[in-house]
């Protein structure tokens, strides 16, 4: 058996969930909305079903949903993709990674990446034969200095690998930040590999920031968004993948030998919902907003030190300066069994070193649910003190 796979232990999501169900917890572990999503979309792809091609579509995907990505991110982000040759579509953003890696690196190459760090991220690296170097951020800003890369990029660094907006930390990185990564991406001779599946969840009038918009790296960028957070349908599993030909040509083959394709429904449903008007896309960031404000506002009234929420459906608390004598997957635990609210513990994101003060909530819940939910926790804190 391959030990990547055969010695990853149960995952900290896993535990959580089941004992979320064993408790009858309210469920803020998972990260995903408990609205049904766009009805206008979901009635599109329903059609689609029904009325629709049911066949294998183009292995690139459907010609109208790679217009459609190519037309969206022109919109929104400035961004111009040839849809013939720049763009692609996967199952899901976990496909088009998985795929990313599989292509570009070779045994033995490095690749850069940052802890709190998607779980996908580490298997899908070491099975595709890369070496992990890894950037280490904390709270309460988790950004990264020029000292920090110097220590992770190498001659050997073939791809950085990159999520911005950043979960589970919630930072939408500043655009100092992403050229500062750029440069070393060409010193180095690097692709970044983006995974921007949160592009479309930021805050606060914070814009997102395509690396792949740097001039410098038009060239060895591979940008990867997600219809399951655009659209809030987290199901669906429709992803999309902007590169340069050269790059896009040899990620094509890599999806050619995994999935090959991707449901035709799913993907004409995408293509109507990525020109919807501007208002369904503002209107789906200031509803989260507005849950992220009341959970947080909640939160601190319960006395928890909130951590800033720039994006993604979650927020984050540090436990540290209350002064708890136990780690955040202990607290975590302890919550679900005596409180009946699950959460996750950030340090189940570090693979080495973790920060294990911080816990993170879903937030993309109804209010009733956060309600519920910090009805709950209103207790968790009582034993230390607090409120
Ligand atoms: C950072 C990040 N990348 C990728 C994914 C998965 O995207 P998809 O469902 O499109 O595979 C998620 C889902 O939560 C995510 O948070």
């Amino acid at each position: 058996m391959n030990r990547v796979f055969s010695e990853l232990p149960v995952s900290v999501f896993e535990v959580m969930s089941r004992l979320a169900r064993e408790h009858e917890a309210v469920n803020l572990g998972q990260g995903f909305p408990d609205g049904a999503g766009p009805e206008d979309v979901r009635r599109k792809a329903a059609e689609a079903v029904v009325d629709g091609w049911n066949q294998y579509p183009p292995m690139m995907g459907l010609p109208e949903l790679r217009a459609a990505v190519a037309g969206h991110y022109k919109h929104w982000q400035g961004l111009e993709f040839d849809p013939d040759g720049e763009v692609m579509i996967t199952s899901g953003a976990t496909e088009a990674i998985a795929g990313a890696l599989m292509a570009l690196i070779e045994p033995g190459d490095e690749v850069v990446l940052f802890q709190p760090l998607y779980d996908a991220y580490l298997p899908l690296v070491q099975r595709a034969g890369g070496v992990p170097r890894f950037v280490r951020l904390q709270p309460p800003h988790w950004r990264f200095t020029e000292e920090m890369l110097a220590g992770a990029f190498s001659h050997k660094t073939k791809v950085v690998l990159f999520n911005n907006p950043l979960n589970p930390s919630c930072t939408v990185y500043p655009r100092e930040d992403i050229e500062l990564l750029a440069r070393f991406c060409v010193q180095f001779d690097a692709v970044a590999v983006c995974d921007e599946v949160w592009e479309h969840v930021v805050f606060d009038g914070r814009a997102h920031i395509p690396m792949i918009g740097l001039p410098s790296m038009r060239e060895r960028c591979v940008k990867i968004g997600s219809a399951g957070k655009i659209f809030s349908l987290t199901g669906w599993k429709v992803g999309f993948v902007c590169a340069a030909p050269s790059i896009l040509r040899v990620l094509a083959k890599a999806h050619q030998f995994i999935t090959f394709t991707t449901p035709p429904n799913l993907q004409a449903a995408v293509a109507f919902g990525l020109g919807k008007a501007d208002d369904y896309f503002i209107g789906m960031r200031g509803e989260l907003q507005a849950s992220r404000n009341h959970f947080a506002a909640g939160l601190r009234a319960i006395g928890f030190p909130v951590l800033q929420s720039q994006g993604t459906y979650f927020i984050n608390v540090d436990l540290a300066p209350l002064g708890l004598n136990e780690d955040d997957e202990t607290f975590c635990k302890r919550l679900v069994a005596e409180h009946k609210v699950a959460a996750i513990p950030v340090s189940a994101f570090y693979a080495m070193e973790p920060i294990t003060s911080v816990v993170r909530f879903c937030f993309a819940k109804r209010q009733t649910t956060l309600d519920a939910a910090l009805e709950r926790l209103a207790g968790a804190l009582r034993h230390v003190g607090v409120s």
